[in-house]
Parts: structure tokens; sequence; C-alpha cells
């Protein structure tokens, strides 16, 4: 049997950024869009994010999943130019999403990335009119796939995340029901579980709590942004460790000072009584294209 492949991106901070209006540059906004007027939108390109969803698209994966960070201060805008983005990247059945920090930048649009991207955050089974809740589960080839919110508003300078107890406790119960012979289990997640005290302010604040709950029941990969750059952690779980990965920015510029826009693909097969999984690296090239950088066997 061929494998099942999984690609993973993150973080495209749609470009460009759209002209606010008067009413909503306040607060901390007016933070984000001197910062992204000042410096990021030299960093988020659009046509480095074309590129690599053409080259997703050439690779021909049975699914995508995007973890987050689709707008960049939350205006109404950008979250119309951000949904009609997403329907050409793939329709419900074909990509998985979850919000980041930035889809709910201000409390004012806590819940908006639930309601315009609700087709995509639908747990199988659900009918068409209900809200998203987190975390969702939705079943594709061999994968489940969970997808979780720590996306919370936050103050000024900080990006921290948030489960809660009431997501904590729903997958506690998801992953109870799901043994390794059902499915591969994927979570999705926006923050990473390990952050440097450096990136206090960035961090998942709930995050030994979600390691101790996967190191219960088990999980088989885990997939973030949020830090812009690639990263597998290895962490414990019931037999033995599981990979945490986390991929750069899906809009980054190639300055040399930051890991550019790259995605993952994971080759997903069962062997006799166990999964393999296999992960491919895609980066840009400087002459333009796109090649496999790593192909690592993560299981
Ligand atoms: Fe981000």
């Amino acid at each position: 049997m061929s494998a099942y492949v999984l690609a993973h991106l993150s973080d495209p901070h749609l470009a460009p950024l759209p002209q606010p209006s008067a009413r909503e540059i306040i607060g901390k906004r007016v933070l984000g869009y001197l910062n992204w007027t000042r410096n990021r939108h030299t960093f988020h390109l659009r046509e480095a994010l074309d590129g690599l969803i053409a080259d997703v698209k050439a690779q021909k994966p049975d699914h995508i999943a995007i973890t987050g960070d689709f707008v960049n201060i939350s205006l109404d805008a950008e979250f119309k130019q951000a949904i009609a983005w997403l329907r050409t990247v793939g329709t419900p059945d074909q990509v998985s999403v979850i919000p980041g920090n930035h889809d709910a930048y201000v409390a004012a649009m806590r819940d908006r990335f639930a309601s315009d991207f609700a087709d995509y955050l639908r747990s199988d089974g659900s009918s068409s009119g209900s809200a998203a809740t987190f975390p969702y589960v939705q079943r594709r080839g061999p994968l489940a796939i969970i997808g979780l919110s720590t996306a919370v508003p936050t103050a000024p300078f900080m990006a921290t995340g948030k489960l809660g107890t009431q997501q904590l406790d729903a997958l506690e119960k998801i992953l109870a029901g799901l043994s390794p012979d059902d499915a591969f289990r994927v979570l999705l997640i926006h923050h990473p579980l390990d952050t440097d005290r450096k990136r206090r302010h960035k961090r998942l604040k709930d995050a030994e709590a979600l390691a101790a709950l996967l190191r219960r029941r088990g999980v088989d990969l885990v997939l973030h942004g949020h830090d812009h750059r690639h990263a597998t952690v290895w962490l414990d779980g019931i037999n033995g460790k599981f990979p945490v990965v986390g991929v750069p920015s899906a809009s980054a510029a190639d300055d040399g000072k930051h890991d550019s826009a790259a995605y993952n693909l994971f080759e997903i097969s069962r062997e006799a009584d166990h999964w393999r999984c296999d992960m491919r690296v895609r980066t840009s090239v400087k002459n333009g294209g796109w090649k496999d950088v790593r192909k690592t066997r993560l299981i």
C-alpha cells in the first residue's frame, strides 16, 4: 500500500495588509500596523506564499494542514482575503486548519476565525449549520486529525496562547477513544509545546498540562507553527517518544537571517503492527523552484 501524504504549512500571514479604517486602528492594532508597515511587509511575501502553494499542489498530497496565523492584525478585510485564499488552496475535505494568535489579535475578533472558517473546522458528522468548536476531529485516510485552538487575544507585546480546561478535557476524551490501531493520530496546534525563557511572552500557557495529557493518552504526531522556524522536538508518550514538528512561515522571505518559506510532507504508512512516518522538508532554491532539502524517518 502506498503511503498517505500529509502536507503541513503554517503562518501564511497573508499580504498585502489591507488599509485599516480609522475605527479599526486602535489599541493593540496600532502596534501591529506599525510593525507591519515598518518590518513585516518585507518578510512576509505574497510571491513566496504563492510559490509554496504551487509546489504543494504539484506534489499532490492527500491532505493539507495549516496551523494558523492566516492574517496579521485581524482586520475585517483580512479575514475576507484569507477565506478567499484558503478556498484556492483546497476544499474542507482537502484542508484542515486551526487559528493562530494573529487570527484573534484583538478581543472584538476573538470568534471571527471560527465563524469565517467554519466549513474547514467541522468534526466529521456534525451538521453544516453548527458552530465550530475545538477540538475537532476529522478522519482523512488513515489519519485522525485533531484541531486545537490556542488563539486568545492578548495584551500588547504578548503572543501567548491558551487551550483552557474545556479543550483539554475534550481532548482527553477524544484520545482515550482513539487507539493507534484505529488511526494515525495527528494533533494540530499553533503554539509549540516548549518555549525557551527568552520567548516566554510567546509561550503556550498550558503547555505542561497538554504534554502530561499526551504522555497519558498517546499521540503519533504534533504539528505546529508560531515560531517561524524548523523544529523537531521529541516528547514522552505511552510507547516511547513522539515527534512535535514546527515549520517556518509559509510566506517568509529568504533574507539570510530567518528560516525561509518551507513546508513538510509526511508520508504515513502502516507496517505490520505499527505506523511508519517519513518527513520530507521542502524549501525554495535560489534560482527558483522547490526541492527536498531533507528526508528523515521520524517513526
Ligand atoms: Fe505567526
